[in-house]
């Protein structure tokens, strides 16, 4: 097998594995980074981000009024310390993108332009129309042309992490082009693999979102950190899952059930204040959990507009006129036509909550540190914690720039003093995991299709660990998935050539899509209590004598992970009540 030799390997050129490209090239120039990923840099999900990204810029904001309206938002399961350091950094990495060419909104006065976000009590969202990801993918990635020590390989399908001797030396990766696996010696790994929504049946995520990085670290003895919390994005079309920006209603658009109320105003969510003061209204602001689980109470009650989707809510935004969709939601309003044949402009949209989002990923340290030495992670994948219970829309752009320059000084810290690895046993280690490929190539004899499996597991989340869920239904649900993972043993390949085998590639996503599901159910299913997006119908309320705790899943082959707690770190803010009525304090 061809070996790479380099001193940082990053799995994933989205936001984060781009990021910690450019602050690695520019901390220590004398590195050799290998930047591998599946699919070319621009064609990353970051590309897919709309709404714009928060960090504290206008004087009537600060940094204590984020840190609050973040730890609330999280259900108080955020670590502070993290969040602490995430809320001064912020408007730093939104400044230097600028610098770097990203062509935010202005105000008249030539200021950057902020619009109000979801559970944020003040506007500090920085955007870029409805296409912040697009830009900020594109002013990362043309940065990084400029560091000749960034090696790309594009379109490199990673399969296993290299550990020896407790530490990560490295990575397997199928170069898709040719169907060749190559061996990556690498002092210290960051993995930027981005998060597992295809996991669900309902999602905004781009196909290539199946949890590779998440899985790999899980199997190489990282723990997977919170994974019961899985984000539902209120505003996703009901036919293909496509994300309308929360920014639909930071503009101003509302939500409305099928008799063309108002219903936010029944859960806690108003009632409104005047636009523009210090206290936003919340209604449509609310965050991305409250306002879901709101969602799901209507279709409870009856009062979910009928379509030939299921059950849905108007988003109406026809109010905003031709001019300012056109100039501040000009995405959307393509969307809307080219997938429904509806305009915004003139008629209501047909919405339903999707999942968008997992807060939890690979446990890290502050400083971006796995629990495998060698190991980092930084954006969806990770899980640091700043997001807690429940992420704030337009926090997540960020954090892939924080996390992402933050991973690669902890990697070149680390690497400066790493030995090498042994190479018997890592030549050892990669020769396994080539058999492994070799094993499923070689199979004649499964009767599974990767099709037939995806469709059962999309389900089976759905029902079970959906935006509401009980103890029958996790329990169904990690049977259901326990059992997916040992019928996925049978999977033959209907395609054995080796030329961008996508039979393959699907096959192994499968395969990560499922270990990461599995850890999803059985966190879910040990967490007796209702924190965030985690809402139990058995368990009504947040527990903090019990619960104030990270969940930490440990992979264990094909038996359902062991879960074990870890301590929130709390410096400066108390559990107490989420409020979101908009009454001034
Ligand atoms: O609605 C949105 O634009 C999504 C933003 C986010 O998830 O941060």
């Amino acid at each position: 097998m061809e070996t790479i030799q380099t001193d940082v390997a990053i799995i994933g050129a989205g936001g984060a594995g781009l990021r910690a490209a450019i602050a690695l090239a520019e901390e220590s120039p004398n590195l050799k980074i290998s930047l591998i990923s599946k699919v070319y840099p621009m064609r990353s999900h970051t590309c897919a981000a709309e709404g714009g990204a928060a960090g504290v810029v206008k004087p009537d904001d600060s940094f204590d009024q984020h840190f609050h309206d973040t730890v609330g938002g999280g259900d108080w399961l955020c670590d502070q310390d993290a969040v602490e350091y995430f809320i001064h950094e912020a408007p730093k990495e939104l400044t230097q993108l600028e610098h770097w060419g990203c062509p935010w909104n202005r105000e008249a006065d030539g200021s950057v332009a902020v619009r109000p976000f979801g559970g944020m009590k003040i506007k500090r969202t920085w955007f870029a129309a409805d296409k912040s990801g697009f830009h900020i993918l594109h002013t990362l990635f043309q940065t990084s042309l400029q560091f000749p020590q960034i090696e790309r390989y594009d379109e490199y399908f990673a399969t296993d992490l290299l550990v020896d001797d407790g530490r990560c030396r490295g990575l397997t990766a199928i170069e898709m082009r040719s169907g060749q696996m190559r061996r990556f010696n690498a002092r210290a790994v960051i993995i930027a693999g981005g998060g597992a929504g295809r996991m669900f049946r309902f999602n905004t995520n781009g196909a290539i979102k199946t949890g590779d990085g998440m899985a790999m670290a899980y199997r190489a003895g990282a723990a997977l950190k919170d994974m019961e919390f899985v984000q539902y994005h209120p505003t996703g079309l009901p036919n293909t899952g496509t994300l309308l920006t929360e920014a639909c209603r930071g503009e101003g658009g509302v939500l409305l059930n099928k008799n063309n109320y108002r219903f936010l105003q029944d859960y806690g969510m108003g009632p409104e204040t005047p636009l523009g003061k210090p206290v936003l209204k919340t209604m449509e602001l609310g965050p991305r959990d409250r306002v879901s689980q709101s969602a799901w109470h209507e279709f409870q009650k009856g009062n979910g507009v009928k379509t030939p989707w299921g059950d849905c809510i108007w988003l109406d935004m026809r109010h905003l006129g031709e001019k300012k969709i056109n100039e501040r939601l000009p995405f959307v309003r393509d969307i809307c036509i080219s997938y429904l044949g509806i305009d915004p402009v003139t008629d209501m949209v047909p919405i339903r909550p999707v999942v968008h989002y997992m807060m939890g990923g690979i446990h890290t340290d502050i400083n971006a540190a796995s629990s495998v030495p060698g190991l980092f992670a930084a954006g969806e994948c990770a899980c640091v914690s700043i997001n807690g219970a429940n992420r704030l829309g337009s926090n997540s752009l960020v954090e892939t720039l924080v996390f992402g320059r933050r991973a690669a000084l902890s990697a070149a810290a680390y690497v400066s003093g790493a030995k090498t690895g042994n190479e018997a046993a890592l030549s050892a280690r990669a020769d396994e995991a080539q058999a492994r490929l070799r094993e499923l190539f070689m199979r004649n004899d499964g009767d599974e299709t990767v099709a037939g499996l995806r469709r059962e597991m999309t389900d089976t989340m759905e029902e079970g660990a959906g935006i509401y869920r009980t103890q029958e239904g996790l329990s169904r649900t990690c049977d259901k998935i326990s059992e997916l993972r040992r019928r996925y043993r049978n999977v033959v390949l209907t395609d054995k050539t080796n030329v961008y085998n996508t039979d393959l590639f699907n096959t192994l996503e499968l395969g990560n899509l499922l270990d990461c599901a599995e850890a999803v159910a059985v966190s879910g299913r040990e967490r007796k209590e209702s924190r965030g997006a985690h809402q139990r119908l058995d368990f009504v309320g947040r527990d903090d004598v019990n619960y104030l705790k990270h969940s930490m899943a440990h992979y264990n082959g094909l038996e359902p992970p062991a879960v074990d707690y870890l301590d929130v770190v709390i410096t400066k803010s108390q559990p107490g009540v989420r409020d979101y009525s908009g009454a001034k304090k």
